[in-house]
């Protein structure tokens, strides 16, 4: 017997199908291959057959893709981001979107202050020199950084947030053990700003003149598009490092290649980047630069339960009750909506 079908665009970890087919669900994947992207057509197919989509990040889910299935009883995403669903098409068309919040907050974290101390500290460099064979001897000047904590330099570093949601100020609690003064931005979030131990407020400007390390926590929205553009670059200290794991179109790359050409930045440490999957072929040749290939989420732990997550999220979809962590509530109360369930 079957109990309705899910499309999962891509594989998912193993806990998150099994959640499905546990709950008699039909789950059909659009591509099983990692790294592969699902063609387009095959996205709509997928779409046009299933009651409820479980989709990737690299996933396009716009309106045509959520027209095209007047059955479709919600759309689960495998991200705590959605900027690649049409959210506002959906709540129209009576549509439920799901995301995977909480869960990644930690892992994406501990990523951060690894891109911050890699940055700083160059070690990626000295990591391809000593593989390369290039070690010969212990040198005063071999792979100079910068300080994270005060250091030699005896003056604690500003680490600047912009964005502090969940994963901003889970950053923010790792930088005490740093000796870090901490800074953040968020006109969304200023109760959290003012609530959180030693973190003080500053607008976008100040804590970009002002910070060490800016690090960007924010979503990607019509606001947040390009808010690190060239202006803002220029801002930053020439010693600074930019470090980014939210959504690559938040940072203008075009203006971002410059300034580290122009070394009018000391480094930056990505993992998402504005045109993914592709990269700007100038970032390649950047040497005071680090990039991951938007990994932050990426533990086996953290990847299977957010998989946990978005089933449970389709399933709640597919029975017609309230998704565990739902992006649209007000759907639930449109027209469309119960049109969709009759
Ligand atoms: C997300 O969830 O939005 C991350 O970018 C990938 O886990």
């Amino acid at each position: 017997m079957t109990n309705g079908s899910v499309f999962v665009t891509r594989l998912i970890p193993q806990e998150g199908l099994d959640v499905l087919r546990q709950a008699g669900i039909t789950v059909r994947i659009g591509e099983i291959r990692e790294g592969v992207g699902v063609a387009r057509h095959i996205l709509m197919e997928g779409v046009h057959a299933a009651d409820v989509l479980l989709a990737l990040l690299t996933e396009t889910v716009d309106e045509e893709v959520l027209a095209a299935n007047p059955r479709l009883r919600g759309v689960a995403n495998y991200a705590v981001g959605f900027n690649n669903v049409a959210v506002d098409a959906a709540t129209r068309l009576g549509i439920p979107v799901s995301n995977t919040p909480g869960v990644l907050t930690d892992t994406t974290a501990d990523l951060t202050w690894g891109l911050i101390l890699a940055s700083a500290r160059r070690i990626p460099q000295a990591h391809n020199f000593t593989m390369a064979g290039r070690f010969q001897r212990w040198g005063p000047s071999l792979f100079l950084g910068d300080d994270v904590s005060p250091g030699g330099s005896g003056r604690r570093k500003v680490l600047g947030i912009v964005g502090f949601g969940e994963i901003g100020q889970a950053v923010a609690r790792r930088a005490q053990g740093f000796d870090m003064t901490v800074r953040a931005y968020d006109p969304y979030a200023r109760d959290a700003i003012a609530a959180a131990d030693g973190v003080q407020w500053a607008e976008l400007p100040d804590l970009l003149a002002d910070s060490d390390f800016v690090t960007i926590h924010t979503p990607l929205t019509s606001e947040t598009y390009h808010l690190i553009d060239e202006a803002a670059l220029h801002r930053m200290k020439r010693t600074a490092h930019l470090i980014n794991t939210s959504r690559g179109p938040v940072v203008d790359e075009r203006a971002l290649v410059r300034a580290l050409d122009e070394r009018r930045l000391a480094g930056a440490g990505l993992d998402v980047y504005e045109f993914e999957p592709d990269i700007a072929p100038d970032l390649f040749k950047m040497p005071n630069l680090v990039i991951l290939p938007h990994i932050a989420s990426a533990s086996h732990e953290t990847r299977a339960r957010m998989a946990v997550m978005a089933a449970h999220n389709a399933v709640a979809h597919l029975r017609g009750e309230p998704a565990p962590n739902i992006v649209n509530a007000a759907v639930y109360d449109s027209a469309a909506y119960r049109a969709r369930l009759a």
